[in-house]
């Protein structure tokens, strides 16, 4: 395999050279790939540790007492503790290995069913993604618990002096995420986990746009739960990851029943196995685990400080490049926000910018980003956004401030 680029200094032109889809042509033009918040590209070596995988240890794990389920069961299990030194969690079993995000949010919902009560009251933040709300509706739902909403500003921030007076109703449960897909904004998260605890809260921060840009550490914020899924900092899609603290793995009931979760099994009981097997029912995405390792070192080897000053220099410039165009409004101007840019342009459907930027070679969201409260709270049906990523150049900013100037000549 491949060493991750090492820099002392940033070279983008290097780091380009890891990503070989960087280097295909779309509608003939060569590709400006801006939809990085959606997914991001997968380097060569983490292309290589799953070719590899397949080619030479491919086993189920946890179960053979052959070769290849022993390789495949180290090199799943390095991976954990990978990700748990990543992560700074206290234990590898801290972390359980889900199919990403959604899944991970959703074990949880399913766990505070039989904690919940009716009446309980939790807090959902404004700036979610719908997988961070509709679970919770879900849960409401079983357990007549109360949902109650921590508003946004207009700057796309959480208004913290109303989360202030939500935590007075003494909520049993938090759940914000880290950064907001839609806007960018990061959120405060240590002092909401922090005030949330002063009133008996547990938290739950949702670090799916966070972890391409941030290192978070779990035991300094002194977080419940922080889940994440690799597809977006350069691992597969399918995999992804839930991390809690033992107590609430211990506490919580498993999500699915099935092999490997088990302790014994009768017809008239079953016990359950210990951590982290409790919580990964059935054969895992083997390969997706082991290949989120090798995306989390190799964003490691990159650096995360060298990442973020990168990236917010392409942030500084794109929205300096942008807000020139007229009639072009960017939705979020929190100070504390990543390289996430949502805007609109006067009179013109965010999808048609999308459909002729596309013809350019130029890849972006458009519309509500599972985001609907924030496009409502803005009273727009939604937005193009461009999300940059550390192997994105400002020479690609200049190509996509060119095809708009193009889209607007054409739709106005
Ligand atoms: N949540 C992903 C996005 O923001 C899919 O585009």
């Amino acid at each position: 395999m491949k060493n991750a680029t090492q820099n002392t200094t940033f070279d983008v032109h290097k780091i380009r050279e890891d990503f070989p889809i960087l280097h295909r042509k779309v509608n003939g033009k060569p590709l400006v790939y801006f939809d990085n918040a959606a997914t991001s590209q997968t380097p060569l070596q983490v292309i290589e540790k799953i070719t590899n995988y397949y080619s030479t240890y491919n086993a189920n794990i946890h179960r053979g007492v052959h070769q290849l389920s022993q390789e495949a069961t180290d090199r799943y299990e390095e991976a954990r503790q990978t990700i748990q030194q990543h992560f700074n969690a206290k234990h590898a079993h801290e972390i359980i290995f889900t199919s990403g995000t959604t899944h991970s949010i959703n074990l949880v919902a399913h766990g505070f069913g039989s904690i919940l009560k009716k009446g309980d009251v939790i807090l959902v933040s404004a700036l979610e993604h719908h997988s961070n709300i509709v679970p919770w509706q879900m849960l409401c739902e079983k357990t007549e618990a109360i949902l109650k909403v921590i508003p946004m500003t207009e700057l796309g921030e959480l208004d913290m002096n109303q989360f202030d007076a939500l935590l007075k109703l003494n909520p049993k449960l938090v759940f914000v995420n880290h950064i907001s897909n839609a806007l960018g904004t990061i959120n405060p998260i240590k002092i909401i986990i922090e005030k949330s605890h002063n009133v008996g809260a547990a938290v739950l921060i949702d670090g799916a746009q966070a972890c391409p840009h941030i290192k978070p550490d779990v035991q300094e914020l002194d977080v419940d739960f922080y889940v994440t899924s690799a597809h977006k900092m350069c691992g597969p899609t399918g995999v992804g990851m839930l991390y809690a603290k033992e107590y609430w793995l211990e506490k919580l009931p498993p999500y699915q029943g099935g092999g490997e979760m088990i302790s014994e099994v009768t017809f008239e009981k079953t016990t359950y196995a210990g951590l982290p097997h409790k919580f990964e029912a059935g054969t895992p995405n083997i390969c997706g685990g082991i290949a989120f390792g090798a995306a989390v070192d190799y964003m490691n080897a990159i650096g995360f400080e060298n990442i973020a000053a990168y990236e917010n220099e392409l942030l500084e410039y794109a929205t300096a490049q942008l807000s020139a165009i007229e009639g072009l409004k960017i939705y979020g101007s929190s100070k504390q926000k990543t390289s996430v840019i949502s805007f609109n342009i006067e009179n013109i459907h965010a999808y048609d910018i999308g459909t002729i930027i596309d013809k350019l070679g130029i890849a972006i969201r458009t519309g509500q980003h599972c985001t609907q409260p924030i496009m409502d709270f803005y009273g727009i049906s939604g937005t193009a956004r461009a999300s940059f990523a550390f192997y994105n150049t400002k020479q690609e900013i200049d190509r996509l401030v060119e095809a708009l100037k193009k889209a607007i000549l054409m739709l106005s």
